[in-house]
């Protein structure tokens, strides 16, 4: 997926042992599509050399401040011209403390004090040097002066002990840079999610579901997330893993959803029903297995079950609301019914037959102008012009936000 084609990010790496995940992080960057130009710091080729940076990112890695291969021998200033961002991934204690100071006494830092982009950090040391007051101090002084922090992560370190100060890993770092060249468009907004199939149980051992994979879904909780929102996402089974900096819920059943989301709708602004929940679910469940006897076939009683969304739509205070409806056949006319049926503002439909588990969708906005059609396109693209969409017409319909 090259979802960061184009971008050109300048990756410093500082000394310290998360430099090997700096190796993969690379690889990542490049499978998206971004140019990576590799600067390091004496301490980091201590811990991976600047070859295997270079046979990476497929250019020169530069370490030296006196280095000539650039024009002018100004490596300096022309590394960061024309760069989307320069990402420090590892950034270790110390070179955090030369940025604050504004220090330039070797290439890394020099780049970063005459740099004409966005600087992000992502810190990596151990935890009692990520907690020590000096580090916090930085912290602090690095965020009032505009520079992004990633991480850290938690957990075990290199050296033995269990903390906060782990470099995010290179995935989660890539998902915040990703976030970073985001339009933050549900800024300080809590924004509800279902996603994925509902499982209805018929015996200890089988069950009835549907083939949606959760895609439309996650990648609609990972746009809100990218557009500045607090994102919690109510997930039937899907074997997708849970989009950086979202908090999933797992269920199985269409009731347990309803009841998870009922008792998570307080201090929602906006919530997005994409779950295909199963209409109906198994009257007498069997509490043993139901054998062949080879003769007759099982007898099952169907019960149709809660609507989630337009419990949610009824509710007097209650979030700005979202469906979506994916249809066989006369999308239009179902979708309009639909979304006056549900009491919602906006409905987003799509053809099942084109959708179902693919990677690109195309989609339909329903809403009290018409319908407008989104092209076909990567769902994780789609997801964004529809959280663009979603947060302008919210807005609108709060004009005080
Ligand atoms: O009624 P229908 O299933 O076609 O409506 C689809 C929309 O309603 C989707 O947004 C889906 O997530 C939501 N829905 C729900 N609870 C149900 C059925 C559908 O929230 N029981």
């Amino acid at each position: 997926m090259q979802d960061l084609l184009d971008k050109r990010i300048v990756l410093g790496l500082s000394g310290g042992i998360a430099c090997y995940k700096a190796a993969d992080l690379v690889r990542r960057l490049i499978e998206r599509g971004a140019q990576v130009d590799v600067v390091m710091t004496e301490a980091a080729t201590r811990f991976i050399t600047p070859v295997t940076m270079q046979a990476l990112s497929g250019r020169p890695v530069f370490v030296d401040a006196w280095d000539n291969r650039v024009h002018n021998n100004m490596a300096h200033i022309q590394l960061s011209r024309g760069a989307d961002a320069i990402l420090i991934a590892p950034a270790s204690a110390d070179f955090m403390a030369k940025l604050v100071q504004g220090r330039a006494d070797d290439l890394l830092s020099t780049l970063c004090l005459a740099r004409a982009c966005p600087l992000l950090v992502a810190p990596a040391m151990n935890r009692e040097m990520w907690l020590a007051a000096p580090t916090q101090r930085n912290v602090a002084q690095l965020t009032q002066d505009g520079i992004e922090i990633f991480g850290p992560g938690s957990g075990e370190q290199a050296c033995g002990e269990t903390g906060d100060g782990r470099m995010l890993e290179p995935l989660q770092i890539v998902a915040e840079l990703k976030r970073f060249f985001q339009p933050k468009l549900l800024a300080g907004l809590r924004v509800l999610l279902t996603a994925g199939p509902t499982v209805e149980p018929i015996d200890p051992v089988r069950v009835l579901s549907n083939r949606s994979s959760g895609k439309t879904g996650y990648a609609l909780a990972e746009a809100a997330w990218e557009a500045g929102a607090s994102v919690t996402l109510i997930s039937g089974p899907t074997s997708l893993p849970c989009p950086f900096g979202v908090t999933r819920l797992n269920v199985d059943t269409a009731q347990q959803m309803r009841d998870v989301v009922m008792s998570h709708l307080s201090g929602q602004d906006i919530f997005i029903a994409v779950a295909a929940v199963a209409d109906w679910r198994i009257q007498n469940i069997s509490s043993e297995k139901i054998k062949k006897d080879g003769t007759s076939t099982p007898e099952l009683n169907f019960v149709a079950n809660p609507d989630i969304l337009a419990e949610v739509a009824a509710q007097q205070t209650g979030p700005w609301c979202v469906g979506f409806a994916a249809e066989t056949e006369n999308l239009s006319e179902f979708a309009h019914a639909k979304r006056l049926r549900k009491g919602i503002p906006m409905l987003i439909g799509n053809l099942a037959q084109h959708v179902m588990d693919a990677d690109h969708t195309t989609v339909t906005i329903f809403d009290d102008q018409g319908e407008h059609v989104l092209p076909k396109e990567t769902k994780q693209e789609v997801a964004r012009q529809l959280i663009h969409a979603i947060a302008e017409r919210f807005k609108q319909s709060k004009p005080s936000r």
